[in-house]
């Protein structure tokens, strides 16, 4: 490997992790996320020619690799799998040298179809959302009526197929809290680790406020409650989630506590969106054009300090300034979450 560059931004923070999304397209509508009656059969998706292809893709990656010593690469959406023959870019980006690890955030419903193709391509873990083990409600939070049994199917193809897993359940204040303690313990018992995630601010479209988040402290002491817990270091710096373990055992749940306890100070993400703009942060209005330079001719080297660039002038903390931000007159127009995928 070439020798890569220790890049740090405005307020000293590496870039260690490369999350792309490669499309912006969703066979589900979730309420927080993709609400139906904004995205509906006009809304206007990023068409064919607008998607980096490929190879665009894969030679991004590498100069983030080769460059700056990215190892570990979450391909998102909207649905990942909605993109055709992602399994032929997960191959691709598999044999990137110094790519460790690939992982995937996916709404389940169509790994029993691609669990196996995935893996054989080299994907090693996915994250599966899942909001509640009611059908009722979570056909509701889903937008489309797609039962529970429907992304558990998925749940278990993937493990069958020997990927990771994990399990992202939205925490909203008001509708699913009472799933909190139900869904903790079907997968403790299930062996796969749980995270709970505080109802975000994200894109422009969820109605968001802040009555209607369910906060860490609360979901801590209703899983406390039931199954004592306590807490565990991060398996790596930069972790979003907070660890907790069953007390004695070593089954973990983790909470992503965005809106009552930042953790910008150690974020290191880049986000890759499905039209090759680079966001430096979930919250931000916009990306920074990388199709465009790719597209014209530039060489590795060029592309590289453009990144360098960007990275180096970074100095986004949204989640810490939240309360300031969304209490100004002015709140700004923020990217949608389906565009970078979480
Ligand atoms: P691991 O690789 O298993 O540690 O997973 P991860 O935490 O990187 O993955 P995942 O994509 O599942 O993240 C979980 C959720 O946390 C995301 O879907 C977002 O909702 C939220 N999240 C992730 N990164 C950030 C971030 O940088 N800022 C904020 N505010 N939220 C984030
Ligand atoms: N707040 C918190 N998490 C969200 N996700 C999507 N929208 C939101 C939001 N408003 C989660 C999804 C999935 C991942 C992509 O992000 O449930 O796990
Ligand atoms: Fe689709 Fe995931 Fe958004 Fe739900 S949260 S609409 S499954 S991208
Ligand atoms: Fe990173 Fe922005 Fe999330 Fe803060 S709000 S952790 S800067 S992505």
């Amino acid at each position: 490997m070439t020798n890569s560059i220790h890049l740090l931004d405005k307020l000293n923070r590496p870039l260690r992790d490369l999350r792309i999304s490669v499309t912006d397209k969703c066979n589900f509508r979730c309420t927080y996320c993709m609400p139906a009656e904004i995205f509906g059969p006009d809304y206007p998706f990023l068409k064919r020619e607008q998607l980096l292809s490929f190879e665009e893709v894969e030679r991004i990656a590498r100069i983030f690799s080769e460059n700056f010593g990215i190892k570990k690469i979450r391909l998102t959406g909207g649905e990942p799998l909605m993109r055709k023959d992602l399994p032929v870019l997960i191959s691709k980006l598999s044999e990137i040298h110094g790519i460790e690890e690939i992982a995937m955030t996916t709404n389940g419903s169509l790994l029993p179809r691609y669990a196996e193709q995935l893996r054989d391509a080299g994907l090693k873990r996915v994250t599966v959302s899942l909001d509640s083990l009611n059908d009722e409600l979570f056909g509701k939070m889903n937008g489309r009526g797609v039962t529970v049994d429907t992304v558990l199917a998925g749940i278990d193809a993937a493990a069958r197929a020997g990927l990771g897993v994990k399990i992202n359940m939205v925490v909203q204040k008001g509708v699913n809290e009472s799933e909190i303690v139900p869904m903790a313990s079907f997968f403790k018992e299930k062996g796969h680790i749980i995270r709970f995630i505080e109802f975000m601010d994200v894109g422009n479209t969820n109605q968001w406020n802040l009555d209607s988040v369910y906060p860490k402290k609360q979901i801590i002491e209703d899983i406390n409650r039931a199954m004592p817990i306590e807490p565990i270091d991060p398996n790596y710096e930069g972790e979003v989630a907070t660890r907790y373990r069953y007390v004695g055992s070593h089954e973990e749940i983790g909470v992503i506590s965005s809106v009552t306890d930042a953790f910008c100070s150690s974020c290191n993400r880049a986000r890759l969106s499905a039209e090759g703009q680079l966001y430096t942060c979930l919250f931000a209005s916009r990306g920074h054009d990388l199709k465009t330079p790719l597209r014209s001719g530039l060489s590795d080297k060029e592309m590289q300090s453009i990144v360098e660039n960007i990275w180096s002038n970074r100095h986004d903390r949204y989640s810490e300034e939240r309360d300031e931000l969304t209490n100004s007159s002015a709140v700004k127009k923020k990217v949608e979450m389906s565009h970078i995928g979480g």
